[in-house]
């Protein structure tokens, strides 16, 4: 089945009765048409930018002839296909639009209508058929550009397609997912595809600094802030100015630090601790969790603006055993990143430890995978490893 695009059409008619009959006509035969019809060449060069993909020209028009009216259309875009629709007989008239040119030529006489719908019906599948391979270009070129997201499953083709909706724009992005599944990866994958990639990307674990170093670990402080804020001290805000801040586990950030978060988003403004000058920045935020934020919220744990302020974009990673395609893609690929970091030959899996690694439920996602690899890397004593070398730890 071939793809069906919305496809422009666009009539120039100087008869708007005639002109109305051709919409109708176009309308009943498709209704991925977007017909537009307009009285002169003038009228429809003002609308020539919102780029048609099919154009039927009048060849007699009050203020331009047909042919003019194809060549401009040609040097501005060639794959604009053209149709000249015309009461004009004589042979060179008719050469002459093809050389410049129009895909067909059509006689006003009483087939005109069953001839475009026709003519129409043929040049859309042409447009078509080159709208889907330009997309499929597209998704190859692109699939290169996110090489550090090893995978191939559904699931991690459409967390790709999501990055590339956001990634151009400043848009807050939460990533979600259990514990393990790549949200970092993401996070570095939106930041290195975004015109901000030759400045910082600052990540900073909320959950991981204790609770009274966080502010000043966010905001910087100045001499004397507080006691043994010795010097001035440069925040992770401002070292990521220009560039992107990941906030990862920010579920688990304290309610007054929120109410400062949510200002800083809202301004990308802040003021250093101990300091009253606010400092304008510009930066990209990029928020990750795992815990259901929503719940939180009804625990009162998670103010509910800020929540709401994190819905904006939510790009959900599934889990590992969610991906089973995934899962052995992932595993060569450690296994070969491992055996070359540390100059060791090349091992493999055999087919047990294969199976072994599908059946497993894989609840440290891919962390877990990847230590697994590596741990049975220095295990095995062949080149080959077995099911036996696959030592799974329980503790997650
Ligand atoms: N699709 C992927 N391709 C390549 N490596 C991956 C992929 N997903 C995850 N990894 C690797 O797995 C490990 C865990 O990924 P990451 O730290 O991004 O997970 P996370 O979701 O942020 O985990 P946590 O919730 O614990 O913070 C990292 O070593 C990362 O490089
Ligand atoms: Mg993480």
């Amino acid at each position: 089945m071939q793809k069906k695009y919305v496809n422009k059409v666009f009539i120039i008619e100087d008869d708007a009765i005639y002109g109305k009959i051709l919409q109708r006509k176009l309308e009943q035969e498709d209704d991925t048409y977007e017909v537009q019809v307009f009285p002169t060449g003038h009228a429809f060069f003002d609308h020539l930018h919102e780029n048609p993909d099919i154009v039927s020209i009048d060849y007699n028009l009050p203020d331009m002839n047909g042919l003019e009216i194809l060549k401009r259309i040609k040097q501005y875009n060639e794959d604009i296909a053209t149709v000249i629709l015309s009461g004009q007989e004589k042979v060179d008239v008719v050469v002459e639009a093809y050389d410049n040119g129009a895909a067909n030529y059509i006689m006003k006489n009483q087939d005109a209508l069953p001839a475009l719908a026709r003519v129409v019906r043929n040049l859309s599948s042409n447009v078509n058929l080159r709208k889907e391979v330009e997309e499929l270009r597209e998704q190859i070129l692109d699939r290169n550009k996110y090489d550090m997201i090893v995978g191939e499953s559904k699931g991690i083709l459409k967390v790709i397609r999501m990055i590339q909706k956001v990634e151009k724009s400043n848009i807050l992005v939460l990533i979600t997912g259990e514990s393990g599944t790549g949200k970092e990866v993401i996070a570095n994958a939106i930041h290195y595809n975004s015109p901000r990639r030759r400045k910082p990307f600052v990540a900073v674990n909320v959950a991981a600094i204790p609770a009274d170093l966080i502010e000043s670990e966010l905001f910087g402080h100045e001499k004397g802030a507080f006691t043994g804020a010795t010097g001035r001290r440069i925040g992770k805000f401002e070292e990521a100015n220009g560039g992107t801040i990941f906030l990862d586990e920010i579920g688990e950030m304290e309610l007054g630090l929120q109410t400062k978060l949510l200002r800083v988003l809202q301004e990308s403004k802040i003021t250093r601790l101990g300091s009253n000058k606010e400092i304008q920045l510009d930066m990209r935020v990029l928020a990750a969790t795992n815990k259901n934020l929503g719940e939180r919220v009804k625990q009162g744990l998670f103010r509910e603006d800020l929540y709401y302020r994190l819905q904006g974009f939510l790009i959900p990673l599934p889990p590992l055993r969610d991906r089973e395609h995934d899962i052995i893609i992932l595993a060569k690929h450690f296994l070969k990143a491992f055996c070359d970091q540390n100059r060791m030959p090349l091992k493999t899996f055999d087919k047990g430890a294969l199976k072994t690694m599908l059946r497993h439920p894989w609840p440290g996602n891919v962390r877990e995978l990847k230590a697994l690899v590596e741990r049975a890397a220095l295990i095995a004593d062949t080149d080959h490893i077995t099911e036996d070398d696959l030592i799974f730890s329980d503790a997650v």
